[in-house]
């Protein structure tokens, strides 16, 4: 990699093994339950990515303290003492939101600078703050800033209109220690939110319901400080997944949850892949060109991840005949598109669709990485390409993947640098 490059010469096929680094969406609202304890905590396989740095930087101007051993975390929450966040990593990262529910849960009170929308689309918050609203919270805009107060939180019943994760999480956040009980009606079910709750129970919180659409909370008084094992990012595994089908290679994943990839494998078996599988491991062995899929939507949890739509729209312009893929999560998911065309692929697209005609022989070509999960596609789609690509814009894939470099070397893969 040079500076914020990275070239990569196929075609290479990937064949290899990987222990897949800890889930960043899994990560971020732990770090956020964390302050609504006192206390040390201890989190295990925690990935290194910038979007969690950034969000160290927040805890760490809240007042915690945090220290690294290896991928081992330790945060002591007991010296928070600021409800306004305003550190640098602020702006730079949409989870910043999460902090709406803890900061308000543990002091009463927040100020987070207000969340504009991002490179993927708008992202609003207004299920956030409803929700919130429903326990207790007030919620005011000043210059740029959000600012929330509650006399005290108490329980009520929420009805989400959509299932969103991050209200379900800023809920779940506020809920722990409201008065009473709350339950969240058309909750997330992603495997992120059963994570969250499965911690949030670590530290002393009375839920039930994870992985369904109705979460029950009831309330507790206090909260303290737990270890916890953050597992395996099944987007990463879902993205070299992919790219193995492109390469006709061969990876055996290891340390991923089965449950967490939802119905992936088979769609990576009509696609033509050879898929075994265990609970906490993945391997797929492509030996042909891949099959087209007539139509796949995005979905929340168990569909398909908006959030590997750009893998599998570039494994698409590969396919032997054509795929067409809707978008119903994320408006401005198809910026790879022109990307993946500079590389031959023949895809036309609207603002939420895209019909891929496949059969596309790719070729090198220099590319942008505009946002995290289309910048992976793209390594994936220059492994499968004749000749150099260069992937510009890796400070967005680093958002979410650790050290992609040295993922790729375990999957066999040869990193060209000029
Ligand atoms: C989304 C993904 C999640 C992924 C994460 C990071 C879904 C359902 N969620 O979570 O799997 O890990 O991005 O990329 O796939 N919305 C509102 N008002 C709100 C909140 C959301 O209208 O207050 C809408 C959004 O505009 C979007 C949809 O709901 O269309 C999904 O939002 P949500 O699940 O909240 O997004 P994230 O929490 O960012």
């Amino acid at each position: 990699m040079d500076g914020n490059k990275l070239y990569i010469r196929g075609p290479q096929r990937i064949q290899g093994e990987l222990l897949v680094q800890g889930s960043k969406n899994a990560a971020l609202p732990i770090l956020a339950a964390t302050l609504l304890g006192k206390g040390i905590f201890i989190l295990h396989h925690c990935p290194q990515i910038s979007d969690v740095e950034h969000m160290l930087e927040l805890l760490i101007d809240a007042g915690c303290k945090v220290h690294w051993e290896g991928h081992m975390l330790i945060i002591d929450t007991r010296t928070l003492q600021n409800y306004r966040v305003s550190g640098n990593g602020a702006g730079k990262m949409r989870s910043t939101v999460t902090l709406l529910g803890s900061i308000l849960g543990r002091m009463h009170k927040v100020e987070i600078p207000y969340p504009g929308g991002c490179t993927i689309g708008e992202r609003p918050i207004n299920l956030h703050l409803k929700g919130l609203e429903q326990l207790g919270a007030v919620f005011e805009y000043q210059e740029h800033t959000l600012c929330g107060t509650v006399d005290f939180l108490h329980g009520a019943q929420i009805y989400l209109d959509f299932p969103s994760v991050g209200a379900t999480e800023n809920i779940l956040l506020a809920a722990v220690l409201a008065e009473g009980i709350t339950t969240i009606h058309g909750a997330a079910m992603e495997p992120e939110i059963v994570e969250l709750v499965c911690f949030l129970r670590k530290m002393g919180a009375h839920i039930s319901g994870e992985g369904t659409p109705v979460l029950l909370v009831e309330g507790v008084k206090k909260l303290h400080a737990a270890e916890y094992i953050i597992p395996s990012d099944r987007i990463v595994a879902g993205t070299y997944l992919f790219g193995a089908l492109m390469t006709r290679g061969e990876a055996r994943l290891l340390h991923v949850p089965l449950a967490h990839l939802g119905t992936l494998p088979e769609l990576l078996e009509r696609m033509g892949a050879v898929v075994e599988a265990e609970d906490d491991w993945i391997y797929v062995k492509m030996e042909r060109q891949c099959s087209p899929i007539p139509y796949l939507v995005t979905a929340p949890f168990p569909g398909f991840p908006t959030d590997l739509q750009s893998a599998l729209l570039a494994a698409l312009s590969t396919a032997s005949g054509t795929s067409f893929i809707e978008e119903k999560i994320f408006e401005e998911r198809f910026q790879i598109v022109a990307e993946l065309q500079k590389m031959g692929a023949s895809i036309a697209n609207g603002d939420s669709f895209a019909l891929i005609d496949g059969d596309a022989k790719l070729h090198g070509a220099t590319v942008e990485a505009k946002e995290l999960r289309g910048g992976a596609a793209l390594i994936m789609a220059a492994l499968a390409a004749e000749g150099e690509t260069c992937i510009q814009g890796m400070e967005y894939v680093q958002r979410g993947y650790e050290d992609i470099n040295k993922d790729l070397l375990s999957l066999g893969i040869v990193i060209y640098c000029t």
